[in-house]
């Protein structure tokens, strides 16, 4: 058995996915050893609690300044739990350093966008889907990717579109975006990389 650690920010939505797609054999090879949350309010953390996985909290807040020293405690952290796999669930964090290097191709992100449309800095949550629709396109999604140095910059792995209408506010078209695309392929994903060997 593989060992993922799940890093997260905020409602954990994508978390709660992946603890169902587990629980119902979607995911196989792996399972979910640790949850890691980058602030000590996320509602992810009381998921992760009520389905008992274990969570640790590296706050964001406290290394203001000094991204490389939160890089490398959540580096260290990674290594204490002997991660195979590190998937963003909606992770806020943009990583760098050796993290990067020591887990390059072993982490993961969802964005709900089709990249590389509305990615990079500054594209996150709602603001994906504000920008997407102040530009009118007709068609959005998400996408699962490999994590690099670039900001939503590395390698796809699975993508799901999804219709806009032309009634969409940004929240009910994320609301649509993480139902029919993100929950679809970001346990799809898990379970691809748990089937590779490495
Ligand atoms: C999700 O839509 C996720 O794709 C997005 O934030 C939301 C988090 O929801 N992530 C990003 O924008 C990353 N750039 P959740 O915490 O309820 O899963």
């Amino acid at each position: 058995m593989k060992n993922i650690v799940v890093l997260v920010s905020g409602g954990g939505t994508n978390l709660a996915r992946l603890i169902q797609a587990q629980q119902q054999g979607e995911i196989t090879g792996e399972r979910i050893t640790c949850v890691i949350s980058s602030s000590p309010e996320a509602y992810a953390l009381t998921r992760a609690a009520e389905a008992g996985i274990p969570s640790r909290v590296i706050d964001i807040k406290r290394y203001k300044g000094k991204r490389g020293e939160y890089c490398d405690a959540l580096c260290a952290a990674l290594d204490a739990e002997h991660a195979d796999l590190v998937v963003y669930a909606g992770f806020m964090v943009i990583l760098c350093g050796d993290i990067l290097r020591k887990y390059d191709g072993k982490m993961i992100n969802v964005h709900p966008s089709l990249l590389p449309a509305f990615g990079g800095e500054g594209f996150y949550g709602l603001k994906v889907h504000e920008a997407a629709l102040a530009r009118g396109v007709k068609i959005s999604g998400a996408t699962v990717h490999y994590v690099n140095a670039e900001c939503d910059g590395g390698a796809i792995i699975l993508q799901k579109a999804v219709a806009v209408k032309s009634t969409d506010t940004a929240e009910v078209l994320q609301k649509r975006i993480m139902e029919e695309a993100e929950q679809v392929i970001l346990p799809q994903a898990v379970e691809l990389l748990t089937r590779r060997k490495d």
